[in-house]
């Protein structure tokens, strides 16, 4: 038994040890908005008496070894893992370390096409959406696929969107405004996981992003581009603050709840009444931006939130 104080668990026997975390992040990822969210969560738990170390996630984090999951993972109270690679987030909880998010919820909301389907039957609008086919070979002719083209354009009409299943900053985003955009768009795809999805023309370059921790929807802001129908940041879109209404609250709390989400940044779409209908999920958002815009310290609402669930 441990007796927790600031910065030490004490146990009974008067032996103390650290509160400790490790943060995970990507290898390879060289973008400012992933170096920076470590650092602020590390800060925010610096605060609350947690040491955290900040680690590049790497093939020695975990493996199998005569038929076990092995951690190399030693000596943490919980990791936050920034990365979204499956293989080490599955082998990590194998080995019973608490992740945040969990495996499951990051690799769901890491494939677009597994979230909606996820989503489905829970009462969650969302746009109507078609998965595309799986194809193995370069040379195969999509005319194969010509009922699915008819059924994309009975279901979803033109402008119809196609999506990478995985992308993100709005870039293996796509529209195609009639059938040989969609075919050139078909061909170019056609290797890779992704899906057809109807335009929600009311939300043309505009949407909201909600931050959702712990089951609690904490803070939002819109995002609007007056140059292309994504409303990404990273794209030029402009993000600005909003009070969020009821509505945009309860879909996100649920959204998050459903596929069990610690931390999480939805993107909403306004439907023809201005009512939401969820775009994407993203398990791992950056808060930097949402932070300047919203006045809210997502950093440290994540970071007390964690340390409530843990200690
Ligand atoms: N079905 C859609 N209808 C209208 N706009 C969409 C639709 N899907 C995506 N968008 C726009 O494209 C942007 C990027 O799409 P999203 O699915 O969030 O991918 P990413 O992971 O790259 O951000 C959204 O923020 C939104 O502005
Ligand atoms: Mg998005």
């Amino acid at each position: 038994m441990y007796e927790q104080t600031l910065y030490v668990w004490r146990s009974t026997k008067g032996e103390t040890r650290l509160k400790r975390a490790l943060i995970l992040v990507n290898a390879y990822s060289k973008l400012i908005s992933a170096i920076n969210q470590p650092i602020r969560l590390k800060e925010e738990f610096d605060k609350l008496g947690v040491e955290v170390d900040i680690k590049k996630n790497s093939i020695d984090t975990a493996m199998i070894i005569e038929g076990e999951a092995v951690s190399f993972v030693e000596d943490y109270d919980f990791v936050i893992y920034l990365d979204k690679d499956k293989y080490t987030s599955s082998l990590l909880e194998k080995a019973g370390i608490r992740l945040f998010n969990r495996h499951e919820a990051i690799r769901v909301c890491d494939d677009k096409m597994d979230t909606h389907i996820r989503l489905a039957g829970h009462g969650i609008s969302m746009p109507d959406t078609i998965g595309g086919l799986l194809c193995y070979n370069e040379e195969a002719s999509i005319d194969e696929a010509m009922t699915r083209i008819e059924l994309i354009e009975e279901k979803l009409g033109y402008p119809c969107i196609i999506k990478e299943c995985y992308g993100s900053l709005g870039a293996k985003v796509y529209c195609a405004d009639n059938r040989e955009e969609l075919l050139t768009r078909m061909e170019k795809v056609k290797l890779k996981s992704h899906l057809f999805q109807k335009m929600i023309s009311s939300s043309r370059g505009r949407d909201v992003r909600v931050i959702v921790i712990g089951g609690k929807a904490i803070c939002g802001m819109q995002r609007i581009s007056k140059t292309d129908f994504r409303s990404n940041i990273e794209l030029g879109g402009v993000a600005e603050p909003i009070e969020l209404s009821k509505p945009f609250i309860e879909i996100s709390e649920k959204v998050a709840h459903i596929l069990d989400l610690d931390y999480c940044g939805i993107d909403i779409l306004y439907g023809e009444n201005g009512e939401p209908v969820v775009c994407e999920v993203n398990s791992n958002a950056f808060f930097g931006a949402m932070e300047s815009v919203s006045g809210v310290n997502v950093a440290a609402k994540y970071a007390e939130y964690i340390y409530e669930t843990i200690y």
